[in-house]
């Protein structure tokens, strides 16, 4: 990859990923995903992030194809993720900076992972602005997102946001910008993106987007950390659009069947249960959670308002990957979802009632009791399958056209 020039002195200095498949061990990344870094050339030369540590020998090789890397001035830390600052050690080594600018939290980060002895460490406040020469950076704390903290930064004369984690997309291309790479895949590998990192932080996003259009911001460019850059206005439009909607998440009308299943008895339960779904005409995708990441179930949430979850019972558990699924969903709490839960057993047989605990838990409105079934299924058990996706994806229709 080479830099790329994105304004007047303002480069991309960064790094492409594109075997990365298993983005922060936790959601998986079937694109790829891109640590973007960018330098802006100026009275002072700063450089904004860097980059994974396995990169970093990449990011130095491109800040130096535009100068030497000793005349950096500045370096601003927007967040202190490893993807972001795990070569940050080498890059002041290297550059010895002047300042090195970060929020409050950004600081304590800092020290508590780095050596940071006689580092020009700059906390700046929300709001600050940092003049560089002929330019002005202002910072804005964006507290959780994706970390305390986390901040973007906005470079007033050119109008272009450095948005760290924010408006990411784990997507690896030799293409910078998303109006060269197309919408084809965008929005999906967005929502992908933001139910598996940012999700759980919709009501900051909501509140971020809100102070932006207070302060009154324009937007030549939105250069996010992870993907691709956002440069026209009606793709600046579509970002901002399709943040409001992921993070006030709407009901949709599709339905999300994931299940494990031992000897293939609560398989056929989720099958039944997808009829029933199709019988009132609900779309439904059905998953294998030994089959696929937990993320997978993220991803389609997605697109989809009802989550039907079911296990067979073992040693009065549900299984343990849909114990993970679950574990997925409580931490990044999703709204706005109907559901229930299924299961198959031999013994006990607590597995289903579990379930539907944890729906209840984590704030699913459950529209039907838990449906079991012993060995089986049996006709009256798949029977009672199908009545439960219809009572689900009635209840989903509903909220729907309410
Ligand atoms: Fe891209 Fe929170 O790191």
């Amino acid at each position: 990859m080479k830099t790329v020039l994105l304004k007047d002195d303002i480069y991309w200095v960064g790094a492409v990923d594109f075997n990365l498949r298993n983005f922060h061990r936790y959601s998986r990344s079937p694109e790829g995903s891109t640590y973007n870094a960018y330098l802006i050339k100026d009275k002072k030369n700063v450089l904004v992030d860097t980059v994974d540590e396995e990169y970093c020998g990449e990011l130095l090789k491109h800040i130096s194809e535009i100068m030497d890397p000793t005349e950096i001035d500045y370096i601003i830390c927007n967040h202190l993720e490893k993807d972001h600052s795990g070569s940050l050690e080498r890059i002041v080594e290297v550059c010895k900076p002047e300042k090195i600018f970060c929020s409050v939290m950004g600081e304590k980060s800092m020290k508590a992972q780095f050596n940071t002895e006689g580092w020009p460490i700059h906390v700046v406040k929300d709001g600050e602005r940092l003049n560089i020469g002929s330019r002005n950076i202002t910072f804005l704390e964006t507290r959780m997102l994706h970390w305390p903290d986390s901040m973007v930064s906005y470079l007033e004369e050119d109008k272009v946001l450095f948005s760290n984690d924010a408006f990411g997309q784990n997507v690896a291309t030799s293409c910078r910008y998303v109006d060269e790479y197309g919408s084809a895949n965008l929005l999906q590998s967005m929502k992908e993106y933001y139910y598996n990192i940012i999700l759980p932080y919709s009501p900051l996003v909501l509140r971020t987007l809100d102070k932006i259009t207070k302060l009154g911001l324009e937007f030549d460019m939105i250069a996010p950390d992870h993907g691709l850059i956002f440069r026209t206005k009606e793709d600046i439009k579509f970002l901002f659009d399709s943040y409001v909607e992921m993070a006030t998440q709407p009901y949709k009308l599709r339905a999300i069947i994931a299940f494990e299943s031992l000897w293939g008895a609560t398989k056929k339960m989720a099958y039944a249960i997808g009829d029933g779904l199709n019988s009132v005409g609900i779309p439904y995708i059905i998953i294998d959670a030994q089959e696929n990441h937990c993320s997978m179930v993220m991803n389609e949430l997605a697109n989809s308002s009802a989550l039907i979850l079911g296990s067979p019972t073992r040693n009065n558990m549900p299984l343990v990957n849909m114990l993970g699924v679950i574990a997925n969903l409580k931490g990044l709490k999703p709204k706005n979802l109907v559901g229930a839960a299924f299961g198959s057993y031999g013994w006990s047989g607590e597995s289903a009632n579990i379930i539907n605990d944890e729906l209840v838990a984590m704030g699913v409105e459950v529209v039907a009791e838990p449906v079991k079934a012993y060995f089986g299924p049996n006709e009256e058990e798949l029977a009672a399958c199908y009545e439960l996706g219809q009572k689900v994806g009635l209840a989903l229709k509903e909220k729907v056209n309410a």
